[in-house]
């Protein structure tokens, strides 16, 4: 891997919907490894810019609007505000933090969709969309919800089936219904603009391989990449009929706005625009945008790979003149307490009220820095939270810093001691300060944040085992002059860890600085943290507590109330038996040939929660087909078991897969399927009626 000369860095966050509260899964998925990455190379003393904003358009927002009876723009004033003062409280350090509904926003999008359209870039095409007529609009995205024709899940939306993951066009959705009013659509046509991204796939592919090489992508990203180059790029539209977003800016496109993915990513762009404008040097976004020895790193959780490695960088290219990302360190899912973060099953916790709880934002920026979910998803518990802050934070480095400043309060009058000879140990461990910073730093260059922090962890561990070693406590009374030596080393020590945490933990970092009585943290120099910089003689300041311990009654209370916050989300769903369909005649019914199957055969289908694929045997043929189940059975338990198989079924791909039927299965609770198994072993390839 060659390392690009860099003169200087843009990083950006994934720019959080105004839609709802941040929660400790966002954290984890972007915004605190692009924290810790931006707060290292500033000690780095390099160029680095922190760009971030709320992303406030999309459907989910107008749809909390129709639900609130207030506006869209309500609603983001709302969640920008508080989604703001929770990052500053959690000690985000953007340079800027925007907003897209702002007019320069506005502006910047429109630049762009103006400059592909000049180019001729765009296609228009007429379509079919599904149009409410009691509600007079044209249903985009998730304005529409149906039966998903992959995979059967009555509640997919119009862009997309969460159950299967693919992605759909609407009007292949069964039974759809207005999410407003919940009637039926009916369809209409509509023009819609298309950016082509087939045209870029070569492009595109050459970009990722070249970058991935110079910077060393991550295979979860890469992975994803080439499997969307796979399947071959397609047109996409860049345009909705909605009322709220940046307006279509042609002439004859009233009601209609740019797609919310379209604007969003250019929100980077914008927001590095409104940081110049407040710098009073409206043009220094260029350097970071439009100067090829800009190193841009975008941080974002899984779910947004798609647009940020393929449909950001093509627009970029088709703009021309811009950065690419250098890398885009995609986080995978953090889980709460075993289980996903769900807003409508009320489970998982707000930043802010977790602070409320809990104000030390430090350890839970440790907690969860240890637990990044960086190559798969992990899990973020309570009492490993209590127990990171106790047993870690607490005993080893909060203790360590405290032993000694006391010691040096009562013995040396709260000045640095003097240096006299250094014995093997004393040089041992001096030398291994010196190369820790390079080493950490390599952590964090390469994106490896957990990594990183085990090696500061590892710091304040030799520390305490230093400071054990030489035993103060005895050379007090025997061998002072050893004893101010030792000291002097262990304030130096402290300094070096001050600094090796900053980008993680901030706040303590602060808090050491002031222990130690110096000024200005942020002019101090990463490479140099090593170096024994304390001079004999400093007054040192006031002891202050670095962490106080957390108690098993303040976590089990936070535990109870959570539960019973998800219980009450969840207890009303009574489910209705669906209604009886319209009748059918005996003709129609005999145009399903069903067949009892033995399966020989069984896996999951890869990167599906929810799919296993079954080789069976139907007698005359052996068959492949995928079904919604592998959350109810494990693939050995149903080898070798009867099913019953819609023989004569289109074939269908699912997550890559060739289906060539289906497996009968009665929906349970909670849409849960149960197979139909029958006992008595019947030929394989019996007709059932
Ligand atoms: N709002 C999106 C989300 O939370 C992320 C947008 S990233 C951007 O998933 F680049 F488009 F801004
Ligand atoms: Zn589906």
């Amino acid at each position: 891997m060659e390392a690009q000369q860099t003169k200087r860095i843009l990083v950006t966050a994934a720019l959080p919907y105004a839609n709802g509260y941040l929660h400790l899964g966002h954290l984890a998925g972007a915004y605190l490894p692009a924290d810790v990455y931006v707060r290292y190379q500033r000690l780095k003393q390099r160029d680095v810019k922190f760009i971030c904003g709320s992303d406030e358009h999309g459907v989910p927002i107008t749809i909390t609007a129709e639900k609130e009876k207030t506006t869209p723009q309500a609603v983001v004033d709302y969640y920008h505000k508080a989604n703001k003062e929770a990052f500053d409280r959690f000690g985000m350090q953007f340079d800027n933090y925007s907003r897209t509904s702002l007019p320069l926003h506005h502006e910047t999008a429109k630049e762009f969709f103006l400059d592909f359209h000049k180019k001729g870039i765009l296609k228009e095409k007429a379509e079919k969309q599904l149009y409410c007529e009691k509600d007079t609009m044209f249903l985009a995205d998730r304005y529409v919800e149906g039966t998903c024709p992959n995979c059967k899940n009555p509640g997919a939306r119009g862009d997309q089936c969460e159950n299967c993951g693919n992605w759909l066009n609407q009007e292949d959705l069964i039974e759809p219904r207005c999410k407003v009013c919940g009637t039926t659509p009916v369809m209409r046509e509509t023009k819609h603009w298309y950016f082509p991204l087939g045209d870029y796939q070569k492009q595109l592919e050459k970009y990722v391989e070249e970058r991935n090489k110079r910077d060393g992508w991550k295979d979860n990203v890469l992975q994803y990449c080439r499997s969307w180059f796979k399947e071959g790029l397609q047109d996409r539209a860049v345009t909705r009929d909605l009322p709220w977003g940046v307006p279509v800016p042609i002439e004859g496109y009233p009601n209609k706005v740019l797609y919310v993915w379209f604007d969003a990513v250019l929100g980077y762009i914008s927001s590095t625009k409104e940081w110049a404008q407040q710098q009073g040097n409206p043009d220094d976004w260029k350097r970071y945008w439009q100067q090829d020895d800009t190193k841009y790193v975008a941080f974002i959780g899984k779910d947004n790979v798609v647009f940020h490695c393929i449909v950001f960088p093509a627009m970029l290219m088709a703009k021309g003149g811009y950065v690419l990302p250098e890398n885009v360190p995609a986080n995978e899912f953090l889980n709460f307490e075993g289980q996903k973060f769900s807003k409508s099953r009320g489970w998982g916790i707000d930043l802010k009220d977790f602070l409320d709880e809990f104000p030390n934002a430090d350890a839970l920026r440790y907690a969860i820095a240890v637990n990044l979910p960086e190559y798969h998803d992990s899990d973020f518990y309570l009492k490993d939270y209590q127990a990171r802050n106790n047993n870690e934070l607490a005993a080893i480095l909060g203790n360590f810093v405290n032993r000694t400043l006391t010691f040096v309060q009562k013995n040396f009058n709260n000045t640095v001691p003097q240096l006299h000879s250094l014995t093997d140990e004393d040089k041992r461990h001096l030398e291994y300060l010196k190369n820790v910073p390079q080493d950490i730093g390599e952590h964090y260059e390469r994106y490896r944040f957990r990594d990183g922090l085990l090696a500061v962890m590892n710091v304040a561990r030799a520390a305490n085992k230093y400071f054990n070693d030489t035993a103060p406590w005895k050379s007090i009374k025997n061998d002072p002059e050893r004893c101010q030596t030792t000291l002097h080393i262990c304030l130096q020590t402290v300094r070096t860890l001050g600094l090796l945490v900053e980008p993680v933990l901030p706040g303590t970092a602060q808090k050491i600085w002031r222990l130690l009585n110096l000024s200005s943290l942020h002019s101090q120099q990463w490479d140099t943290a090593g170096e024994p910089e304390l001079e004999a003689g400093h007054k040192l300041g006031e002891s202050e507590i670095l962490f106080s311990r957390i108690e098993d009654k303040d976590i089990d209370s936070l535990l109870e109330r959570l539960a019973a916050e998800s219980r009450k989300a969840e207890a009303p769903v009574k489910k209705d038996t669906a209604p009886i369909k319209p009748e059918i005649a005996i003709e129609d019914f005999m145009k399903v040939d069903l067949r009892t199957g033995k399966v020989t055969a069984c896996e999951k289908v890869k990167k599906s929660k929810k799919l296993l694929k079954l080789s069976v045997d139907l007698g005359s043929e052996q068959r492949t087909v995928v079904g919604g189940i592998a959350e109810q059975y494990k693939p050995e338990d149903l080898v070798g078991k009867n099913v019953i198989i819609v023989a004569n079924l289109k074939p269908a791909k699912l997550m890559g897969v060739e289906s060539k039927g289906m497996v009968l299965a009665a929906i349970g609770e909670k849409d849960n399927p149960v197979l139909l198994m029958p006992e008595e072993a019947m030929p394989p390839g019996s007709t059932v009626r």
